[in-house]
């Protein structure tokens, strides 16, 4: 799904565990599972659990299956040693500090469900597949008519009706369908008490006894509303909650939501960033199809310390290799923010080893650039205009040693 905001009164996603346990709470039905930082607190677990487990990287980010994060553990011997081989591991970017030991199932078949906050047709939209497992993404892409979706009314919410329209509309058959749809009114319990902007199961199961559980969880909570739940804080930052860079930002205030890709986003303004974020994606295309890593809005008053602290955070990202600074000066002029690029730079002397493409305008503009020229540093790249930076920053990230590389065309004919 698409990336939410973590902190600064937006939204927080959970790990898997977590949502696991809210799930719990609600009664959706969940298998066992117990989260390890260990892997010797894994063996326990596994014990503790009996039989055949399951070993889940705790990241937050799909796809953790393909990338080796998921295994199946016969044993509590065999736990301990798919906890040693998860722990640590980077998937996407996401360094894995914690596992889940999870009760295994006996999967017949797997499906995909997901509510989520519909902000343009304010309401709520319910996705749902007899198609699980796979990425909603791919799925969307690859089998849209697979991918059934229904607006929900958030006065009304998943009453049995609904979930039986939704059921119909995703092809269930009927034996199935009439044990999905109290599962399905169960989500959306979790989904309204718990103020979420999204709960997306995928997969939901069914066992080959013929139980449909909820095997993966995802949720995003409406930081807007933790006043009227206690906990909240906790939730967000348990046990290492925040990944180390979305930690950094939270501290310094920075709106930072880490992405896949490979050019580092940094502006000034939401609506701002928002577009940069799309302009990099189409400037990508021609560049061996590289991506945003990350959305970052330092703010309309963004000081030099907050733009310092925002290429910090950049740069200690490891999917990063290269960097997009696009700032319009308004409140903040751009000989501030030049300052802040300067600051930055000099503290991390020789750790930043990234190019920096900036591209200034609004109030300031002669001063800031100026700055920047006198500032003469090697891996500084100035460039007017929005599409001409970001083609810069995509063609730079491309460069990099190990950046796939494919023309315009070629991409063009491979997706
Ligand atoms: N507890 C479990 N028992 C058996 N198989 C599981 C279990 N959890 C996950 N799997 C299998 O692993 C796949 C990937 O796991 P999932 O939790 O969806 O992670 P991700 O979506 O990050 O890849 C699932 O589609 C399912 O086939
Ligand atoms: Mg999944």
């Amino acid at each position: 799904m698409a990336p939410s905001k973590a902190g600064n009164g937006f939204a927080v996603d959970l790990f898997e565990y977590q949502a696991r346990d809210l799930f719990e709470a609600h009664g959706v039905p969940v298998l066992k599972g117990i989260v390890a930082s260990t892997p010797e607190t894994a063996r326990k677990a596994a014990e503790e659990i009996g039989g055949l487990t399951v070993v889940k990287a705790q990241v937050k980010v799909g796809g953790r299956g393909k990338a080796g994060g998921v295994r199946v553990a016969p044993t509590s011997a065999d736990a301990f040693a798919s906890a040693e081989a998860i722990l640590g591991m980077d998937i996407k970017g996401h360094t894995v500090n914690q596992v889940m030991v999870a009760q295994g199932a006996e999967i017949a078949e797997e499906y995909y469900f997901s509510i989520l906050l519909d902000r343009a047709n304010r309401s709520y939209l319910a996705m749902c597949s007899v198609e699980g497992g796979m990425e909603i993404e791919l799925l969307a892409v690859q089998k849209p008519q697979a991918l059934a979706k229904v607006e929900v009314d958030p006065l009304v919410g998943i009453d049995e009706a609904k979930a039986r329209e939704i059921v119909e509309a995703a092809g269930f058959r009927p034996g199935v369908a009439e044990k999905v749809i109290p599962v399905l009114m169960k989500i959306y319990q979790v989904y309204y008490a718990e103020e979420a902007t999204l709960v997306e199961v995928n997969p939901l199961v069914l066992t080959d006894d013929g139980d449909v559980i909820a095997l993966d969880g995802k949720i995003t909570l409406d930081e807007n509303a933790d006043f009227r739940h206690e906990n909240r804080g906790a939730l967000a930052e348990s046990a290492g909650g925040l990944d180390i860079l979305e930690l950094k930002a939270k501290k310094n205030d920075l709106n930072y939501v880490k992405l896949d890709g490979s050019v580092g986003i940094i502006g000034n303004g939401a609506g701002l960033v928002m577009s940069t974020l799309d302009i990099v994606a189409a400037a990508g295309e021609c560049h061996g199809g590289q991506r945003p890593a990350n959305f970052l809005d330092i703010g309309g008053g963004a000081s030099a310390e907050s733009m310092a602290a925002g290429l910090d955070v950049i740069l200690g990202d490891r999917q990063v290799r290269s960097v997009f600074v696009n700032v319009f000066g308004g409140i903040t002029a751009c000989d501030v923010v030049a300052r802040g690029i300067v600051g930055a730079l000099n503290v991390l002397g020789d750790q930043a080893t990234k190019p920096l493409v900036v591209r200034l305008d609004g109030n300031n503009v002669e001063e800031g650039r100026r700055i920047l020229a006198e500032f003469d540093h090697p891996l500084v790249i100035v460039v007017d205009g929005m599409d001409a930076a970001a083609d810069r920053a995509a063609q730079l990230a491309n460069q990099a040693p190990t950046a796939p590389s494919r023309s315009c065309d070629e991409y063009a004919t491979a997706k």
